[in-house]
């Protein structure tokens, strides 16, 4: 399991004895928020104000910790008189890094919403940096909700299967785009590689259902040139998804919308024209959710019959096991990949993919 950097309380400015200083309370979860990072890092804290002035500090987080208090300061007065923004990172994550595109680290970073230079604390928002080939010098920026509350943390926020999701797309990616034929490295998913392949005469029409923060959707339409996204989820995550839409950078002729969907009342009519590609990740955990879930599917493909789904999960408990059953009875047939994590203590976990199409669809 991956370990994201919240933040309980997002930094802000104190004044103290005439100096200024930097305070914010951090603690590393899994991304439910269910467990806290059982093993000691080391942590660097680094503020950056508009100007690009940095002033940096390193701290420790311990395997029993629950919380961390982190002061910044005193911070010179050329960077503290305009706004910034504060990064907290592993500073060197190389050891726990599965040599994948994107490396996913053990310990997910974290950047503030900007504050300063009064005492407003920051909005409750945390960006993570995605860094790919291809998107160099600037990462990918995936803005999601933190505040005090972990409970809350459970619809848009950057998820393990998410993040997993990302580094698969780009592992299809630079397998076509190497032209790569090595047995070892061949996606086992082919109607994925044929799907991202390019040039393309008509924008790839991609629908994805729960998207949450978006990270998946975004990403394709970033690394993937004349891809049309459609992401869709219920009306809470709305604000969060306009944001990343608005922040992204996608590849040239890619575009990303946003609209309602809910599983239990979907539209007749989705998308103008034939769906290619359904993303799907991290939505099955939920039992009670898959028959509306499948449903909808069932609906899109009907509508699109060529298109294939592609299902990133992470398995949480057993009842997951009846969307398989389900998709069974709807007439899907599916291949199925995987990708693995970081865990803590050296270990790895996995996140499953499963590539779906009428039974009728090679794939
Ligand atoms: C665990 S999140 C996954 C988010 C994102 N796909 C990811 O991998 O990071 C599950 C998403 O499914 C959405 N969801 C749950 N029930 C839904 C329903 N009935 N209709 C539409 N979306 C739903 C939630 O709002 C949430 O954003």
């Amino acid at each position: 399991m991956v370990y994201y950097i919240r933040f309980l309380k997002t930094p802000r400015i104190q004044q103290q004895k005439g100096s200024t200083y930097l305070s914010a309370l951090i603690c590393i979860t899994t991304d439910l928020g269910d467990s806290f990072l059982a093993e000691d890092v080391d942590l660097m804290m680094i503020a950056e104000n508009s100007s690009g002035v940095t002033f940096q500090k390193s701290t420790k987080w311990n395997a029993s910790n629950r919380e961390l208090a982190i002061t910044l300061g005193p911070l010179p007065s050329h960077l503290a008189q305009q706004s910034m923004v504060l990064t907290v990172q592993v500073p060197h994550p190389s050891g726990h890094l599965i040599p994948q595109y994107p490396p996913i680290p053990l310990v997910v970073a974290a950047t503030s919403a900007p504050f300063g230079p009064r005492s407003t604390p920051a909005e409750n928002l945390v960006q993570r940096r995605i860094q790919y080939s291809g998107c160099e010098p600037f990462p990918m920026k995936i803005w999601e909700e933190t505040g005090n509350s972990i409970a809350r943390h459970i619809w848009d926020v950057a998820r393990d299967a998410g993040l997993a999701t990302v580094t698969y797309l780009h592992m299809i990616r630079e397998n076509i785009r190497r032209n790569d034929k090595s047995k070892s490295t061949e996606p086992k998913i082919q109607a994925l590689k044929r799907v991202l392949s390019s040039p393309r005469r008509k924008p790839l029409q991609v629908v994805e259902l729960g998207a949450g923060c978006g990270i998946a959707g975004i990403a394709l339409a970033s690394m993937l040139p004349a891809c049309s996204v459609l992401l869709t989820d219920l009306p809470e995550v709305e604000d969060i998804i306009t944001r990343n839409i608005n922040a992204a950078q996608l590849a040239t002729m890619s575009s990303v919308q946003y609209q309602n969907l809910d599983w239990d009342h979907p539209p007749d009519n989705l998308c103008p024209r034939p769906i290619e590609l359904i993303l799907v990740s991290d939505c099955t955990y939920n039992a009670d959710s898959l028959p509306a879930l499948v449903s909808t599917l069932d609906g899109l493909v009907r509508a699109s019959p060529g298109a294939i789904i592609l299902v990133a999960l992470k398995r949480r408990h057993d009842s997951e096991t009846v969307f398989f059953d389900l998709m069974g009875s709807a007439g899907f047939t599916a291949v199925q990949d995987s990708v693995e994590i970081p865990s803590q203590h050296d270990e790895v976990d996995e996140i499953e993919f499963y590539c779906y199409s009428r039974a009728s669809e090679e794939i």
